[in-house]
Order: structure tokens, then C-alpha cells, then sequence
């Protein structure tokens, strides 16, 4: 059991392993936030809420002449607008006359086992005795609005899934302006939240900020989760390290436009909430309509941020992850985007794939350029018909030619957009996001498809399954390489295009669910312009997806760090590229690109004819060593061993298996030295008491778990720049 009722004090108590969550519908029916944090047993918390005569604080009419009951700094499990409390709010909701004031007090609870999954949204599953799930019923306190706020407990992960329905049971309707999915208010503002920000070809840049006076909020307004900034923000104890502290994660399990901040108040609290973005949103309810939040998962780690990302880790892959691929070996691939980009045909592509056969690859994947008239990203997209002129006889031959090299073969697909230059555009300009009577703003010379569009969709899985169908197909590669505008769809009416957003992402995940249904032995991956939608709902349909257009080794050892918070490293697809890198310039060595894109899901991004045999011999080598250590890198526990955006001399991170007796150690020094001080790494996650034997890079070692975690190995001199070296840790 893992929620607990007290009926005496309404105070509801949600354990996990080794976190406790506690909430109490008060004496006049507010629902108020008592404790987040490692567990404390047998204990009401509800002593930690007070209630000081603050002034100024509005209090609500059944309070009578108490002038110190107010929602102004009360904490809160799911604040509305107009009820007194100033802080942002979780909840606006607009009546048809024109009043936005909620007051939302305790109607009922149930509590059942499992977890129910969101109405047309990507969410974490569970079975009936993996999880139990808490709905509590609020009511308005002058009108028949219901919100029901859901907690799905996992306890083994340390996880809550959060999100809230309202539900319109008056007899008009009205229009939800917000509707965050989780919020949290914690005593105190000695909070620091990290925040994963970047830019296209720089995604998920971890930065650490102190909580200050007002509001730290992170956003996205693109239509998609982002390059800029991820739906994942975790707010932890100021002293709080990779190993000990308390953190909190928050992330949202959807692709579109959200918004995620930490705000303190009056009274030195600190409210972190998460959710759609409110800009730009809004949604009608008619009377008896319900609208559902998509789900923020919270993890709470109470050793540290390792222990939270290893959660976060084996939740999104055990449970958000589904289909064939969840635990089906995923193929060492070679795209070749970076080897050809539009420049290919049959005979170049069959050149790539025999050789990748002979180095140890599964599968060939075909990037952009295949169909329509798309010679360059000027034309061409939502034209999903096979260009013969480039694949002389079609696609089927070709594939058949690298299948029977013993190969799979994988394509790449942008279905959400349209080129201008394309026949899809000429038949269907009312198909794409557009203002009426404005010109819409180009990205990429390209426009973006109404996914919220029904008509727009069966066109998209008519192309696609029909290409799908054509030939002996395994993969594919899901791109999107545009940030949203004009976001307007013919198909609604004026006062309803708050709404279009939303119904994008919804219309995009009901294609992705048929889709992926309609041809379930084929592996998916999420892309968007590199990791520009690397989110949990994207997790849900793609077990993968392209961490960043950015290739080069040293600049993936941040963005892999930032990414692997929250994401597993087999959801962080990873390439080794050529050199001179074609985003940086920088050569590093062939080891080090392989050693830091096995510490993802594996593969080659370039023209193996165009390599040494020395090259060649090394790639053998990297994809028989992964091949090996296939299970290990990727379902083992995490360890980031440092940060290397604050220390950028090294990188360093290391994966131990389940049941410690095996690991793996990646160490990439980045700048060399002269007269270099002794580099000591000190592992973690090792049994204390067992000996391993250490082999790597000229090191063959025995020693005990204690000596490798306490004492550390030290690395061998690496002279030169940019460097690797890789050792493996196997129990004796
Ligand atoms: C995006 C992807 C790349 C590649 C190109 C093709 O930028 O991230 O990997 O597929 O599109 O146009």
C-alpha cells in the first residue's frame, strides 16, 4: 500500500520507498500541501502550516471575522485564480459571464490500484501491483466545476505522476485559461533548481541557479518541447550533490509548449509547478466536458541527484517506453546524413551498406532526400512518394538489395511539415498553420502541417504506411525541423484558436498511436532537428531519440551530461561522425568519439569507404565491445562521476549493472597538460566488500569495490588533446 487515509485529520500520506508526500483537506475544505521529502513516518505534519494575521491577504467569506485564514500564503496543492492567493495559480478558468474566480474546496477521494492511463496523451503505465493511484475531487465553492487531481503512486521509483481533470458540470460553458498539471509549494526558499536551457546543436545545458526573490521560470512558446529548454526542471536543497541532498524533479510528459518555474512568496515559501504553457493557450469546456492536464512526473531523490536520474531512468524505460524496442536489442546503425546529405542514389547507399555489413552494423538508415523533388531543404516535404530519379527503380529493390546483405533498413520521414515547392502545398495551402489574411513566417523554407486536422492526418498515414508497406522496412526516423508559428487551424472557429496548439500535440500523438500500432516490429526514432523534442511524450512513441545535431564528441559529453538527468542512455541516440567535425571543425580521435557515443544508443554517422583500415579495424573493435557490453550500457545504473561544464578538463561517467558485478568506466580528458597532476577517478555504485578486476587502456588491475570508490584508479597519462579511455570492471 502506498496512500494512506486518515480520516480523523483528512490528511492524505503517499509513500514511496523512500520519500513521503502529505496533503490535508483542512477544517474548511482547502486542500493544503504538508511535506515533500524523505519519508517520515506516523507523523501529521499539518503543525508546519500556520496562520499569522498577514494584511493585505483577502480571506475568503466563510471565514467570517478570522482575518488570518487566507489563501494568500497558505501552501496549496492546486492553487486557482481569484481565490486569494497572488502567486501564479495552477488553475484560471474564465465563466461565460465573464468572471475568472474559482474557490476550490474538498468534494471526495478515491483511492485505487494501478494507474489509469490520460485520454489521448503519452503517460507512465503500470500494472495493478506496480503502483496505486489517489483522485481527490475539489469543488467550487459557488458553481459546479469539479477538478479532480490524480496521484499515481510508484513507489519502487520514488515517483508520483500528477495530473488534474476539470470538469465543466454547469450548464454554460467555460473557458480554461490554465490548467498546470502539478504544483508544489515547500516551506522555505533554500532551494537551488536546475534548469537544462540551450539552443539548437547545444541542447540541455544543465545550469544551476539559487531560488530568488520572485519567479525563475523556464518555457517553451515553439509548439514543440524544444531545443531552448526542456519540460524538466528539478528543485534541490542548496547543498544537495550527486550523492547526497534532497532534489525534486519535475517533468512533463508532453511535446508542446510548457512552462516550468520555481516562485518564492511573502512568506519565504517556494511554489515549483509545471505544465502546459498558459501563453497563448486557453480551451472551452462546454457544460459537461472535461479537460485533462497532460501528466507531470515527480521524483524525488533523497541521495542526491544520482539517485533521482537513476529513477527517472528505470521508470521512462520500464514503464513510458512501450512496444518491441523497450527491451528488443536496438541496431548498431550507419545514417547517412552526414556522409551523403541530399548527394546519394541506390548505388552509393548499397556502397555504405556493404561495408557497414563488413565492420559489425545492422542496419542502414536513409536519410532526407529520398522522395518528392528534395535536392536541398528547399522543397519537396509532405511529398512522401519514392523520387525514382534518384532511386532508380524504387524503393523496394534497394531495400531488398541491403537486406540481403543481412542488413536492416531504416528511413527518414518529416510528416508534420510542408515545403512550399511541393504538390501536398499546391493541393492543400489551407492544410498547414496560418493566420488568415497574413503571410505565415518560413523556418527551413518550410510550413507547418495542422496535425489538429483529422483530414491532414489520414493523408499523413495513408503516405506513410503505404512507404511502410512497400518493402521490408525496420526503422524509422521521426524528424521535425521547425519551431511553430502562425499557429492557427482553418478548422476552428476565431473565438477557439487558443486552442490549436494543444490539439496539434494531440492529433500528432493519436498518428504516432496508429502508426506505430499498424507496424509495431519497427523501431522509431524521435529526431527534431537533433534534440529539439527530446521530451517524455516523445519517449512514449519513440524508445529513442537523436540527442543532437551536434556530433562532436566533446561538445556531446555537455549535452549528454544535461540530458541524462532525466533520460536513460538507450534513450540518447548517439553517432560517431567523421572529422574534421562538420558542426565544430574539431578532430578528435576515433576512440574518443566511440567511447562517448557508446554511452548512448550506438551508431555511425559517415562514409566508411572514406576511412583508413585502421579506422575501419577501429570501428570493428567499437561495435563488437558495445555488442558485449549491449545490456550493461544500457540497463545499468547511471553514474556521473563529474560535471563537465564546471570542471572542463575531463569528462567522466560509469554504468554498473544491476546486481554490481560489472561496469563500465568512460573517462575523456579534454585539454592536455603539461606536467599533468595525477587524475583520480573515484567510482561509484561498486559492492565495497567485492573484488573486481580493472582492465583498459593499458591498466590490468584487481581490486576491491571500497579501494575503486574510496580510494579511486587513477588514469593513465593521455598525451594530446581530447583523449579517451575506457576500462572494464568485472567482479572475480
Ligand atoms: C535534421 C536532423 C538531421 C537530419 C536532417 C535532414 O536536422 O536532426 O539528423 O536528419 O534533419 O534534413
Amino acid at each position: 500500500m502506498a496512500i494512506f487515509f486518515d480520516e480523523g485529520s483528512r490528511t492524505f500520506t503517499l509513500r514511496t520507498q523512500n520519500t513521503s508526500y502529505q496533503m490535508q483537506a483542512d477544517g474548511r475544505g482547502a486542500l493544503l500541501h504538508l511535506y515533500y521529502g524523505p519519508a517520515v513516518d506516523g507523523c501529521c505534519l499539518d503543525y508546519l502550516v500556520t496562520h499569522p494575521d498577514k494584511s493585505f491577504a483577502p480571506c475568503p467569506s466563510d471565514t467570517g471575522l478570522d482575518r488570518n485564514y487566507s489563501f494568500d500564503a497558505l501552501p496549496l496543492e492546486y492553487s486557482c485564480q481569484g481565490s486569494g492567493d497572488f502567486r501564479n495559480t495552477a488553475l484560471e478558468v474564465v465563466f461565460s459571464n465573464g468572471g475568472n474566480a474559482l474557490d476550490l474546496r474538498f468534494h471526495a477521494h478515491q483511492v485505487s490500484p494501478g494507474k489509469p492511463s490520460l485520454p489521448g496523451l503519452p503517460a507512465v503505465y503500470a500494472g495493478r501491483d506496480e503502483a496505486e493511484t489517489l483522485k481527490v475531487t475539489l469543488k467550487d465553492r459557488f458553481s459546479e466545476v469539479y477538478v479532480h487531481l490524480y496521484y499515481s503512486v510508484l513507489p519502487e521509483f520514488d515517483a508520483i505522476a500528477r495530473w488534474a481533470v476539470v470538469e465543466n458540470r454547469t450548464n454554460g460553458s467555460l473557458v480554461v485559461q490554465n490548467a498546470l498539471s502539478a504544483s508544489v509549494d515547500f516551506f522555505g526558499t533554500e532551494y537551488d533548481v536546475l534548469t537544462f536551457g540551450g539552443r539548437w546543436a547545444k541542447e540541455r545545458l544543465m545550469s544551476r541557479t539559487p531560488v530568488h526573490n520572485g519567479r525563475l521560470e523556464v518555457s517553451s512558446r515553439r509548439g514543440a518541447s524544444s531545443h531552448h529548454q526542456n519540460p524538466f526542471m528539478v528543485l534541490c536543497d542548496r547543498t544537495a550533490t550527486e550523492e547526497q541532498g534532497c532534489c525534486y524533479g519535475f517533468s512533463l510528459v508532453y511535446s508542446g509548449s510548457f512552462t516550468a518555474f520555481a516562485e518564492t512568496d511573502q512568506m519565504d515559501q517556494t511554489r515549483a509547478a509545471v505544465g502546459i504553457n498558459p501563453q497563448g493557450f486557453s480551451w472551452t469546456l462546454g457544460a459537461g466536458e472535461c479537460f485533462t492536464t497532460p501528466e507531470a512526473v515527480l521524483v524525488c531523490g533523497t541521495a542526491g541527484f544520482g539517485s533521482m536520474s537513476r529513477n527517472y531512468h528505470k521508470l521512462y524505460r520500464e514503464h513510458l517506453c512501450r512496444g518491441k524496442y523497450k527491451h528488443a536489442r536496438r541496431p548498431v546503425l550507419f545514417n547517412n546524413w552526414e556522409a551523403t546529405y541530399f548527394r546519394f542514389d541506390e548505388e552509393k547507399l548499397l556502397a555504405i551498406a556493404k561495408e557497414a555489413k563488413a565492420l559489425g552494423a545492422d542496419m542502414l538508415v536513409m536519410d532526407d532526400g529520398w522522395f518528392g523533388k528534395r535536392d536541398n531543404d528547399l522543397s519537396g516535404l509532405g511529398d512522401w512518394y519514392v523520387n525514382e530519379k534518384k532511386l532508380r527503380g524504387g524503393l523496394k529493390p534497394l531495400v531488398d538489395g541491403i537486406t540481403a546483405l543481412g542488413l536492416g533498413f531504416g528511413i527518414w520521414f518529416e510528416p508534420e511539415m510542408v515545403s512550399e515547392d511541393s504538390d501536398l502545398y499546391r493541393a492543400h495551402p489551407d492544410w498547414c498553420l496560418r493566420v488568415p489574411g497574413r503571410e505565415p513566417l518560413r523556418s527551413r523554407y518550410q510550413l507547418v502541417l495542422d496535425m489538429g486536422r483529422p483530414d491532414v492526418r489520414e493523408y499523413l498515414f495513408g503516405r506513410l504506411s503505404a512507404i511502410l508497406s512497400s518493402a521490408d522496412i525496420s526503422y524509422v526516423k521521426w524528424d521535425m525541423n521547425r519551431s511553430m508559428t502562425d499557429v492557427y487551424s482553418a478548422l476552428l472557429p476565431p473565438g477557439r484558436q487558443g486552442e490549436a496548439g494543444h490539439r496539434y500535440m494531440l492529433g500528432l500523438y493519436e498518428l504516432l498511436e496508429r502508426i506505430e500500432a499498424a507496424f509495431p516490429d519497427v523501431l522509431f526514432e524521435g529526431c527534431s532537428g537533433g534534440g529539439g523534442r527530446f521530451d517524455p511524450g516523445m519517449l512514449y512513441y519513440h524508445p529513442q531519440i537523436w540527442c543532437s545535431d551536434d556530433t562532436d564528441a566533446i561538445e556531446r559529453l555537455e549535452i549528454q551530461y544535461g540530458t541524462s538527468f532525466c533520460y536513460p542512455a538507450s534513450a540518447m541516440a548517439a553517432h560517431v561522425s567523421a572529422v574534421p567535425n562538420h558542426q565544430t571543425g574539431r578532430v578528435t580521435p576515433f576512440a574518443t568519439r566511440g567511447a562517448v557515443a557508446m554511452g548512448g544508443a550506438f551508431g555511425y554517422e559517415l562514409d566508411p569507404g572514406k576511412l583508413s583500415d585502421e579506422e575501419k579495424s577501429a570501428i570493428k573493435e567499437q561495435i563488437a565491445a558495445f555488442k558485449r557490453q549491449y545490456e550493461l550500457r544500457s540497463y545499468g545504473d547511471y553514474y556521473r562521476l563529474n560535471n563537465p561544464t564546471e570542471n572542463r578538463r575531463y569528462a567522466a561517467w560509469a554504468v554498473v549493472s544491476s546486481d554490481r558485478r560489472q561496469a563500465v568506466l568512460s573517462y575523456v580528458s579534454v585539454l592536455s597538460e603539461g606536467n599533468p597532476a595525477p587524475q583520480i577517478i573515484k567510482l561509484r555504485g561498486l559492492d565495497a566488500a567485492q573484488q573486481y578486476q580493472v582492465v583498459g587502456k593499458g591498466v590490468c588491475l584487481t581490486l576491491t569495490g571500497a579501494a575503486l570508490m574510496y580510494a579511486g584508479l587513477v588514469m593513465p597519462e593521455l598525451p594530446g588533446d581530447h583523449q579517451a579511455a575506457e576500462f572494464e570492471i568485472t567482479a572475480i
